[in-house]
């Protein structure tokens, strides 16, 4: 059993059955024979069943909701966000069923005739950040393409995993094709990455674990989709509209209370505008309302966990803090945003992944030098870029190594445009009108006319 804490209380909430290796073999057997049943049904039905998960998500997506608040400390706004999320990612490859079959090449002496053809079972892990809009990121196009679906939420936030699954079945997808199967990653996920029945792992999480299910993968040749860390930089150039970008800077970073792959976590900014945009960040930092995730006026949340909250406090450990928000006291894993001076660019809280409501604030003094300071990471996921040219806007986006950008805005994932990494943030691209090619193989058939 693992129990499954209330993180902003410390408060049991429940405890759920932890899969073993057996069982899980047991589950990715059922989905292996649900396969051929699945990839068979009419295309037109296929969406419907994922249109009424979809409409099933909706009805439910209040109690969604309360669920990623309880286990994940959501805010109640976001939480609502992502169970809109998983409903909209359901509809938009529910779109996809029909148009994903195949195509026609005239050659000479005859047509080819491509074909989709789903993979098989699909192993998708999923992390503790984003619950409910990761898995369903991975099983919408999946289950779309005609593949079968074993999924793995984290240890600490199995419950919405749970939901989504029996809201699949109250909506008539077939049993044995989309199954949930809580446990520990070493040994769920392992026997997904270990098994020759799963065709393919798409995980989202470390970028150390990352690395061994790509390892492991290999051995049975499955295909991959992997979704990592990131270290992204937020660069506000001297003719920003300096007062939007440290408004929303705060959002950048701390939704989510940082806990976000996304997360603009290192601010770069010109050096001609530097003590302005400190004077403006301050106040915009000291006004995110951190409270009761449950609360409709709430802003960010706790941490996930008291571990979690100890490796993002022991980044903290002397450096130079420059002014920070506010916090709850009490039982929870509280931690208020912190904005932090690096002494250089190469301390730990420049370079690695801090996960948590914590920001640095470096100068630069041109555009070349801002995007070498953007792509000195091993990560390239996300990022921000403001400025008023929209020329430099585009040169700079160029030149950022990441997968995910947004000019004059810190939002730049949708359901309907591709998302994934560049360098060591991952593999593969989720999402968007591609998304449902990495969940077949393309079959070639040259028919003779001559
Ligand atoms: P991880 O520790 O990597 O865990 C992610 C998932 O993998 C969990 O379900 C975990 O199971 C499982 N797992 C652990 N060891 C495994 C193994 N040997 N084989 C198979 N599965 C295994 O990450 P986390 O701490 O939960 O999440 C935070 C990380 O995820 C951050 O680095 C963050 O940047 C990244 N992330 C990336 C993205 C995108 S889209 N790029 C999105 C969100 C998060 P347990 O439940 O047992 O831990």
């Amino acid at each position: 059993m693992t129990e499954v804490i209330n993180p902003a209380t410390e408060a049991l909430i429940t405890s759920v059955d932890a899969h073993s290796a057996e069982s899980t073999k047991d589950a990715i057997g059922r989905a292996a024979d649900a396969f051929g049943r699945w990839r068979a049904t009419d295309p037109a039905e296929r969406a419907e069943l994922l249109r009424a998960f979809a409409r099933a998500v909706d009805e439910d997506s209040e109690n969604l909701a309360a669920l990623e608040v309880a286990e994940a400390g959501h805010t109640i706004s976001n939480a609502r966000g992502e169970a809109g999320n998983v409903r909209d990612v359901l509809n938009y490859f529910a779109g996809g069923v029909e148009r994903h079959l195949g195509d026609q090449i005239p050659v000479a002496g005859g047509v080819n005739i491509t074909f989709n053809e789903p993979l098989g079972v699909v192993g998708i892990i999923v992390p503790w950040n984003f619950p409910m809009p990761i898995a369903g990121w991975g099983f919408a196009p999946a289950l779309a393409a005609g593949n079968t679906v074993v999924l793995k939420p984290a240890e600490l936030t199995p419950l919405t995993a749970i939901r989504l699954g029996e809201l699949a079945l109250q909506a008539g997808i077939p049993a044995d094709v989309f199954q949930v199967i809580p446990g520990k990653g070493s040994v769920v996920g392992q026997t997904f990455t270990e098994d020759p029945r799963v065709a393919k792992i798409v995980f989202t999480g470390s970028t150390a674990v990352g690395e061994t299910i790509m390892a492991d993968a290999a051995k049975t040749m499955k295909r991959t989709t992997l979704e990592l860390g990131g270290k992204s930089a937020n660069i506000v150039f001297g003719d920003a509209d300096l007062e939007l970008a440290a408004a929303t800077a705060p959002y950048g970073v701390f939704d989510n209370a940082g806990q976000d792959c996304c997360a603009r976590s290192r601010i770069l900014v010109h050096d001609s505008v530097f003590e302005r945009f400190m004077e403006l960040l301050e106040p915009a930092v000291s006004g995110v309302v951190v409270t009761d995730p449950s609360l409709e006026e709430a802003e960010m949340g706790p941490l996930i966990s008291r571990g979690h909250h100890e490796s993002v406090a022991g980044f903290l450990e002397g450096v130079d803090i420059a002014f920070t928000g506010s916090a709850p006291s009490g039982a929870g894993y509280w931690m208020a945003p912190t904005v932090v001076l690096p002494k250089t660019p190469r301390d730990r809280i420049v370079t690695d992944e801090v996960f948590g409501p914590v920001v640095t604030v470096q100068r630069f003094s041109d555009e070349a030098e801002a995007i070498t300071m953007a792509n000195d990471s091993p990560y390239g996921l996300s990022g921000s870029i403001w400025t008023r040219d929209v020329g430099r806007g585009l040169r700079v986006a160029r030149g950022v190594d990441s997968g995910a950008l947004s000019l004059n805005s810190h939002s730049a994932v949708r359901y309907s445009t591709p998302f994934g990494g560049f360098k060591r943030s991952g593999i593969g691209r989720e999402l968007g009108p591609h998304a449902m090619d990495s969940f077949t193989e393309t079959k070639n058939l040259f028919i003779a006319t001559d």
